[in-house]
Formats: C-alpha cells, structure tokens, sequence
C-alpha cells in the first residue's frame, strides 16, 4: 500500500477540540496554515476537528491527519473511528494515544499495525523516554514526546524540558533509525521550534500558541522560520 510521504523538518497543528477551530473557523485556519506552508515553502500538517476532516481534506493541500481512530474492524460499533473511514477521507494518516486520548499498548499496536497495512501514517504520542521507546519497537511512522504538564502552558518542552526531547530522540532511534521524531507541549515560537531541531527532533506538535492566537497567520510564519 502506498504511504503519502511527508517533507521533514515538520509542524504538525492539532486543532483540538477549541471552537477557534471549530465549523467555518477550522476551514479558515486550514487555509491559513496551507497558504503559510506555500509561501514559506516549509512542511504544515494539519490535524482538523473529527467532523471536519474529510471536508478540510478536500479543501487544502497540505497533508492532513485524524485527531485519533479507535482500534476497531469496520463492522457494528457506534460512535467510534475506523482507520478506514479515515482513509476514505483522504487524509494521510491519523495522532495515536494523544494524553487526551490514551489508549492501551495493545490498541496501538492494532492501529499502527493496521494503518501501515491501508497506507496511513501514525504519529503516536508518548510521555516519557521509555514510552517512546517501547512504542518505537512498533514502527510508527513518528513518535511525538509531550510532557502533558506542559501542554497548554506557553513553556516550550523544548526549552524546559531539553533532556527529554534528546533523550527520546537518542532511545527511538536507537531501535528505529528511520522513525521521525517530533516534540509538543508549550511550542509557541519559531525560537521554540528552533530549540526542538537542534536538539535532533524532526519537527514539532502543537495546537493552543496557533489555534488560540488572535494572529495565527503571524504565529506559523514566525513557527515556520524555526525550520529554516
Ligand atoms: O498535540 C499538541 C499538544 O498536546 C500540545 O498542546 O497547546 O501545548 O501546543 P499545546
């Protein structure tokens, strides 16, 4: 099955469930972010609303992830998200075990296992060197640290908690050279961003500094100069 293969260094902007990025306000932001990713020619993912993804995917050209999947076949559950609806949309892949949405070990070993068999990619989040570790062992395409303490905060981890972030990317790619390593919680700046890659991320995760901002467009171009 063929992976829709992303460019790093990387943003990845999960949209939460904030009502900045919610119906006509998400599309808005999407488009921002796609319009930003052109003009600074620097890679943008975008994890829309659950409700919106299949309709922000066929408005935008930068690549698109679910928020999270359940580890389920297609069949008779209600209220649940297939990797293969997720598929069906057109998106590139979906977040994993986000901290406001834990799953088991064994569930996300069924999703990454089953995304990579249907050509999606996981980014799957962990809190700790060790997680990352033992997640790296099931081939994700990305491992993306976040200590939740600091999620939400404005403290960059990539400023606070600099070990973690090192240390994460030395333990994954130890058992996974080719495993892309991202780092969120508190990113709000490209000087942040900056911080991340130096400390040998691919990139990072995050959502309130560019949904919550009054000037997203200005947030992801001063984000995006962190790649550079
Ligand atoms: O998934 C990204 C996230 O948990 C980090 O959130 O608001 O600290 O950028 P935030």
């Amino acid at each position: 099955m063929k992976m829709i293969k992303l460019e790093t260094p990387i943003i990845v902007l999960n949209e939460k469930t904030y009502n900045e990025s919610a119906g006509a306000q998400g599309l808005r932001l999407a488009q921002i972010c796609a319009r930003v990713a052109a003009e600074q020619e620097v890679s943008i993912v975008i994890c829309p609303q659950q409700v919106e993804l299949a309709r922000i995917v066929a408005a935008v050209s930068i690549p698109c992830f679910a928020q999270h999947v359940d580890a389920i076949e297609p069949g008779s559950h209600t209220g649940f998200v297939t990797l293969e609806s997720v598929k069906q949309t057109g998106a590139a892949g979906t977040l994993v075990n986000h901290s406001e949405h834990r799953l088991t070990i064994a569930d996300i070993a069924f999703i990454v296992s089953r995304a990579t068999s249907i050509g999606l990619l996981t980014i799957v989040c962990t809190n700790s060197i060790a997680v990352s570790a033992a997640i790296a062992e099931l081939k994700p395409y990305a491992v993306a640290i976040e200590p939740p303490e600091l999620i939400g905060t404005g403290r960059s981890v990539s400023k606070v908690d600099p070990a973690i972030v090192e240390d994460t990317v030395k333990a994954v790619r130890r058992i996974d050279e080719r495993c892309v390593v991202l780092c969120g919680a508190g990113v709000t700046s490209g000087a942040d961003v900056r911080a991340a890659i130096e400390l040998g991320a691919d990139g990072v995760l995050l959502a309130s500094g560019v949904v919550k901002a009054e000037d997203p467009r200005a947030v992801l171009i001063d984000l995006a100069s962190g790649l550079k």
